[in-house]
């Protein structure tokens, strides 16, 4: 299984960028920290990050076929991106999205996610943990669709030995 996380525009600057609201880590050490949770539980995971929206849906497109679970935080494009959110409902790939902060506790035009009506779920206002919170969720939401695909498959081989 495999799971791809998508970062927005500035998540690169993490670290250095608003420290009193983002925090001092840094996107490679929360990626660090992805993998090596999504290793131990035998997922495969890739990072992605980038400033262009185009780039996003492109990204979020070549998921299909690849990825089975998709962890995204769109960052300024939760609030603006149509484009982001038709490309997340058009793939029909379980998605969590996450944000460092809590974007209800923040300007109003942050509190408002385009994006959020067609995931999972969304988590935020946990700093860099949230992302450990999506990886749980995304891995759960996963084994159980595998579990109901193997079952459903299950069930359609007893109805065709059944039919013969
Ligand atoms: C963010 C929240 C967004 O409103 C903001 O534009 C970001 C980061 C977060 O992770 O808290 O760039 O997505």
């Amino acid at each position: 299984m495999k799971v791809v996380v998508i970062q927005g525009p500035n998540l690169n600057m993490l670290g250095m960028r608003e420290q009193n609201i983002y925090g001092p880590m840094k996107l490679d050490d929360i990626h660090a920290q992805m993998k090596g949770f999504a290793e131990q539980s035998g997922v495969e995971v890739e990072f992605f990050q980038s400033n262009l929206e185009g780039e996003i849906v492109d990204r979020l497109q070549e998921c299909l076929g690849e990825a089975d679970g998709i962890i995204i935080n769109p960052a300024a494009y939760t609030h603006t991106s149509i484009a982001i959110r038709d490309a997340i409902a058009a793939i029909q790939i379980p998605t969590v999205e996450v944000h460092l902060s809590n974007i209800h506790q923040r300007e109003e035009f942050r509190h408002t996610s385009l994006t959020a009506p067609v995931c999972a779920g969304q988590i935020v206002g946990f700093g860099p943990f949230g992302y450990h919170l999506a990886m749980v969720s995304v891995i759960q939401i996963m084994n159980e669709v595998k579990a109901l695909r193997e079952a459903q498959q299950g069930q359609q081989a007893q109805e065709a030995l059944q039919a013969n």
